[in-house]
C-alpha cells in the first residue's frame, strides 16, 4: 500500500509533511492550511502538493489513505473522527482529544473501522532516552524526577489562551509521562496533581502554568512530573533517576549517571540531545507498521489511549484536589 497522505496544520505539520513526502513510496498530496495568509508561501515551498484552505477538499478526495492532524488541539477530535468515518489512517500530535468523553467516542469509532492510528510522541526516538532506557533496564529505581521545562512562555499568548479545554497536562506533560512510562516499562494507579498560575495571574492565560504531579507505581515507585511552562529555562526535558547506588542525570549542567565506590564519581552519557534528526522516526514507523504488521511499533495504540487516561486522571486531580485511581478500562 502507497501512503497518499493529506496534512493538517502547517507549524509542527511541517515536520509531518517533511517525514511524509517522499519516505519510501509515501506521498503528500494535500496540505490543508485554514490560515490563507500562509497558503501563497505554502505554494512556494511546496510546488508539487495541492494547497488548501477547505478541509472538504481531503475527505472528497478519493486518493487519501493517511491524514497527519497538526492543528490545534480544539480541532483533533472532530478531524479523527472524520477520519474514522473514511477508514483513513491517522497520525494524530498530540494531544488525541481534550476530554474523557471524547476518548470513549474515539475507541467506540476505532472498533467499527479500518483505520490504524498514532501519535507523535518524538521523545521516543531520542537517542538520549533510548540509551538512558537501555542503562536503567536492571536497575532498582525508587524515584524519578520529570520535568518539561518548556522555555516559550511567549507562546502561551496565542491559541492556546482560546481553547476552552486547552490543559498543560494533555499539551505538555503528556510527554514527560510518556517518557517516564516508556523507560520504566510500568503504568502509574493513581496521580495527585497541583497548580499555580503564579507568573501568569495577570495575563489572557487564566490556566494554571506550572503543574506538578506525583503518580505512583507499583512496589512504592515513585514520579515526580512537572509542567513548568513559565521558568526560566531554554526548552529541555530535565530527568533524575535514582537507584541504590546509582544516580541519572540529564539536565542543562550535564547528562552523566553518578555512581558511588568508596567515593562518587561520574560517568558522562554522551548520546545526541535534542537529537531532532531522529524525531520523523514516530511518523515512519507509524508508515511502515501500516504497511507491515509485523514491524515493531515505537508506541502502540493502547499506549496512547493509556496515557491519554493518565492525563485525564491528573485532571481530574486538579480539579477535585485529591488523588485519583487511573481508570485504563476505556
Ligand atoms: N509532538 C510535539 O512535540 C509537538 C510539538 C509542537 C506542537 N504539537 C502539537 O501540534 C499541534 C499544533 O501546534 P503548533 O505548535 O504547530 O501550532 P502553530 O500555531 O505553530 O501552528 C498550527 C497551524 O495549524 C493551522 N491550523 C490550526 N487549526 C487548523 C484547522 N482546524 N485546520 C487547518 N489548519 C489549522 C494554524 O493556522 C497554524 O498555521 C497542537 O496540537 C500541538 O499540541 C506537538
Amino acid at each position: 500500500m502507497n501512503i497518499k497522505a493529506a496534512v493538517i496544520g502547517t507549524g509542527i505539520g511541517i515536520k509531518h509533511i517533511e517525514a511524509i513526502d517522499g519516505y519510501k513510496s509515501s506521498k503528500v498530496i494535500i496540505i490543508y492550511e485554514k490560515n490563507k495568509k500562509k497558503v501563497s508561501n505554502l505554494k512556494k515551498k511546496f510546488p508539487h502538493i495541492k494547497i488548501t484552505s477547505s478541509e472538504k477538499d481531503i475527505f472528497n478526495d478519493k486518493n487519501i489513505n493517511f491524514v497527519s492532524i497538526a492543528s490545534y488541539d480544539n480541532f483533533h477530535f472532530s478531524q479523527i473522527i472524520k477520519c474514522i468515518n473514511k477508514n483513513f489512517n491517522i497520525m494524530v500530535e498530540k494531544p488525541l482529544c481534550l476530554s474523557l468523553r471524547e476518548l470513549i467516542s474515539v475507541k467506540k469509532a476505532l472498533k467499527r473501522s479500518k483505520t490504524k492510528i498514532s501519535s507523535n510522541m518524538v521523545l521516543r526516538a531520542n537517542k538520549m532516552f533510548i540509551n538512558i532506557k537501555h542503562k536503567i533496564k536492571n536497575e532498582k529505581i525508587f524515584y524519578v524526577e520529570s520535568d518539561y521545562m518548556w522555555g516559550r512562555i511567549e507562546k502561551l499568548f496565542g491559541w492556546r489562551s482560546k481553547v476552552k479545554n486547552f490543559s498543560f497536562t494533555l499539551g505538555a506533560a503528556i510527554h514527560m509521562i510518556d517518557l517516564v512510562c516508556w523507560l520504566l516499562n510500568k503504568r502509574p494507579s493513581s496521580v495527585i496533581t497541583l497548580g499555580n498560575k503564579i507568573v501568569t495571574k495577570n495575563t489572557i492565560f487564566k490556566k494554571k502554568s506550572f503543574l506538578i504531579y506525583l503518580l505512583k507505581f507499583s512496589q512504592n515507585l515513585i514520579v515526580k512530573v512537572t509542567a513548568n511552562m513559565v521558568g526560566t529555562h531554554e526548552h529541555f526535558h530535565n530527568l533524575k533517576i535514582y537507584s541504590k547506588n546509582k544516580t541519572l542525570f540529564h539536565t542543562r549542567d550535564g547528562s552523566y549517571i553518578l555512581k558511588k565506590n568508596k567515593k562518587l564519581f561520574t560517568n558522562n552519557l554522551s548520546y545526541a540531545y535534542p537529537d531532532k534528526k531522529n524525531r520523523k522516526k514516530v511518523i515512519r514507523n507509524f508508515i511502515d507498521s501500516i504497511k507491515n504488521s509485523n514491524v515493531k511499533k515505537i508506541i502502540s495504540q493502547k499506549e496512547i489511549f493509556d496515557l491519554m487516561s493518565i492525563c485525564f486522571a491528573a485532571d481530574e486531580s486538579l480539579k477535585l484536589n485529591r488523588e485519583v485511581k487511573i481508570n485504563y478500562k476505556i
